[in-house]
């Protein structure tokens, strides 16, 4: 697979798991509890490993800086938006593990923090993909040449192996489809 394909299929899996949080938030507000808190870890966790340290790791040291060389416009330079709202993503995971601790330790209106944050996420997420889906992927097929994408992909192989570690990524998956079945029956 080529790597601009591969962190294509990542955002297909991105998204199954923002529709999942999106249907735990509905969920959070009409019942005003959360049932299965476990849920709301695990993908706290996804969010940590496979969104951060696997797919916006091989974006920040392996594609944007490629296309980086290839001269991108100054001001308007798509790559530095990318990363801004990487760092804006890490933060509301943040919050959302500050309001689960919260919620563990008996406070209820952490629950609210959480669907905050968590809606925040997904509005930033879905905007993020669709910009890199319609821009910045397309630009990066027509620039990047056979040599630099076989070393990305090799690069994106070994940050699997040595950030996410074997077998991580089919774990996920799983998860994926439990909870999609569970609350989105996709
Ligand atoms: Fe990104
Ligand atoms: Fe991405």
């Amino acid at each position: 697979m080529k790597p601009i394909e591969e962190l294509q299929t990542e955002h297909r899996a991105i998204e199954s798991s923002l529709k999942i949080l999106s249907a735990i938030c509905d969920r959070i507000e009409r019942e005003n509890l959360l049932t299965n808190p476990e849920h709301i870890d695990g993908l706290i966790d996804f969010f940590r490993v496979f969104v951060d340290q696997c797919h916006h790791r091989k974006e920040e040291t392996q594609l944007f800086p490629a296309l980086e060389s290839r001269g991108m416009p100054g001001e308007e330079n798509p790559i530095k938006i990318m990363l801004t709202e990487h760092e804006a993503g890490r933060a509301f995971v943040r919050d959302m593990a500050v309001s689960m601790s919260q919620f563990r330790e008996g406070n209820i209106e952490a629950l609210m923090r959480l669907v905050h944050n968590g809606r925040s996420y997904i509005n930033l997420l879905v905007n993020h993909i669709r910009k890199e889906d319609a821009v910045l992927f397309p630009l990066a097929d027509d620039r990047l040449t056979e040599e630099e994408n076989a070393r990305m992909a090799a690069e994106f192989d070994r940050i699997e192996k040595e950030e996410v570690g074997e077998g991580r990524h089919e774990e996920f998956h799983a998860m994926l489809d439990r909870l999609g079945e569970f609350y989105v029956r996709v």
